[in-house]
């Protein structure tokens, strides 16, 4: 492996240092957040087994929850993404990013959203139970102007590209940017914000935030990360553009597998399977791309960290998506409709896959912009404690929440399955434990890369020598 890859492209005076500065601010707030909301997360999930603990009015479950889920989609996961996304846009285009003004103002935009978010919920001001939309609307349009600010300035970016064409990455990101404006929109719609209408606008956004946004900003770094990394051209760039094109048609309309037996009328339920189901296309499709670009690498992720991080991430696409399909079909639903077996998907794919994205994505391109890489012993912590971690988490809560559907299913006294989870929330906890653990290493690691000495570890471009000695 070559070791100064990075220093290389820095004294070549190939890394713009206006888009690295904007690139590790995103990346630095992004990580408090991380720490912030998902130290939330390991409160919440010990007071399963003591719902006593600081049972305090500002900690109570009701309040935290939320804080803990806006606070790691929109402050860690959001910002992170969008920071990954402007370098990508710039590096891949071969230009300077359209308005540096504009990126700081979209982060100073999507920090006081979270800010006042978070304030918001933990006062009691929120929007009651609409699933990730729970801070007050307010609020929400201070997050859409973000998004607005961010879509203008990557469109513009590629705008100026030097080559013909657009890369791949970009069509994931900038259509990510567009279409969560509209989701954003329409979410915020006071007509769409009662009775049935809500739900089926609950089910609208809910699943498209993960499908719209996460998902396409995190498949368009694995475009250009993956590349990078093994300095070869994806496998295939038509099958990149036939899911990108079918992500868009099945998405959109699968988010009332959510509420499948309430009163939204059965063939809106059934036409939300329906989709669920043809998103295989788009899912497999996307995955074999990624692992058939690293064919005949895979010795590689012994040793090479981002790249580790990024297969992971790929194999918590394909796995959870997948498994996102098989959840959708009625006869599955009555056994993990409304327990844990729920919340231990949610992490397979939020975690699994967009969490190890980012991390893949970060450690393969902040060294590149910044020329200084994290440490070995970091690397290896950071990785294995995450997967450890979230291996045990989402196993635990896919086990627990099966034994509760199927205590429901038998007719059981409801006490009886909350006592059955008790082992199972215990486990999480010790899933949970891990996982926060990695996230201070990932912050020493970050601090790494950018304001701090720089660590030991190798660059993360792969040798052509070593890719071919290994192929
Ligand atoms: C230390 C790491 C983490 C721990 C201990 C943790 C713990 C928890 C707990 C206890 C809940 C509430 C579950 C319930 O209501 O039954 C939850 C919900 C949730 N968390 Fe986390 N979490 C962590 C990291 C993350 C991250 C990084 C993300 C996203 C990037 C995330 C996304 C979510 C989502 C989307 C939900 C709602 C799940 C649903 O309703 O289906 N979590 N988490």
């Amino acid at each position: 492996m070559s070791k100064d890859a990075a220093v290389q492209a820095q004294e070549r005076g190939d890394v713009d240092r206006e888009l690295t500065a904007i690139f590790s601010a995103y990346t630095i707030t992004a990580t408090l957040w991380l720490l912030f909301a998902t130290a939330i997360g390991l409160l919440l999930a010990f007071k399963f087994g003591a719902p006593d603990f600081w049972a305090a009015k500002y900690l109570t479950f009701g309040r935290l929850r939320p804080i803990h889920t806006n606070g790691t989609f929109y402050g860690w996961a959001s910002i992170a993404l969008v920071g990954l996304a402007y370098y990508v846009a710039a590096r891949s285009c071969g230009t300077r990013l359209y308005s540096k003004r504009l990126a700081w103002i979209g982060l100073w935009l999507f920090n006081i959203a979270a800010v006042t978010g978070t304030i918001a919920l933990e006062l009691g001001y929120n929007e009651g139970d609409l699933e990730y939309r729970e801070w007050p609307w307010p609020i929400r349009l201070i997050f859409l102007a973000a998004l607005v600010v961010t879509a203008w300035n990557l469109i513009g970016t590629v705008a100026r590209r030097t080559s013909e064409d657009i890369y791949l990455s970009n069509w994931y990101t900038m259509s990510a940017v567009l279409w969560t404006c509209v989701i954003a929109i329409v979410a915020i719609l006071p007509w769409y914000q009662h009775g049935l209408g809500q739900v089926a606008i609950s089910g609208y956004y809910m699943h498209n935030a993960v499908g719209m946004w996460f998902t396409p900003l995190a498949l368009g770094v694995f475009y250009y990360a993956i590349p990078k990394i093994m300095s070869r051209p994806i496998y295939s760039y038509a099958l990149g553009v036939f899911a990108f094109w079918t992500n868009l048609c099945f998405y959109p309309l699968l988010g009332g597998h959510h509420f499948l037996f309430s009163p939204l009328p059965w063939w809106l339920q059934t036409t939300a399977i329906v989709f669920s189901v043809a998103m295989i296309v788009p899912v497999w499709g996307g995955s074999a791309n990624y692992l058939l670009t690293m064919r005949g690498r895979f010795g590689d992720l012994t040793h090479a960290y981002p790249l580790a991080f990024i297969f992971v991430g790929v194999i918590g696409y394909l796995v959870g998506s997948t498994q996102g399909t098989v959840e959708a079909f009625r006869s599955m639903q009555a056994l993990w409709h409304f327990n844990n077996f729920t919340i231990g998907h949610s992490h397979l794919t939020m975690y699994g896959f967009v969490n190890f994205a980012i991390w893949g994505g970060l450690y393969a391109l902040l060294p590149l912009a910044t020329g200084k890489t994290p440490g070995r012993l970091g690397l290896a912590l950071h990785f294995w404690m995450a997967l450890v971690g979230s291996f045990i988490y989402v196993i635990s809560l896919s086990i627990g929440g099966t034994v509760q559907g199927l205590d429901w299913m038998q007719g059981k006294p409801f006490i009886q399955s909350v006592t059955d989870m008790a082992p199972y929330y215990v486990w999480r906890g010790v899933g949970g434990i891990l996982m926060f653990l990695s996230h201070g290493v990932f912050a020493w690691n970050v601090w790494r890369m950018t304001t701090g000495v720089a660590g030991n570890a190798d660059s993360p471009i792969l040798a052509p020598a070593e890719a071919g000695a290994a192929a």
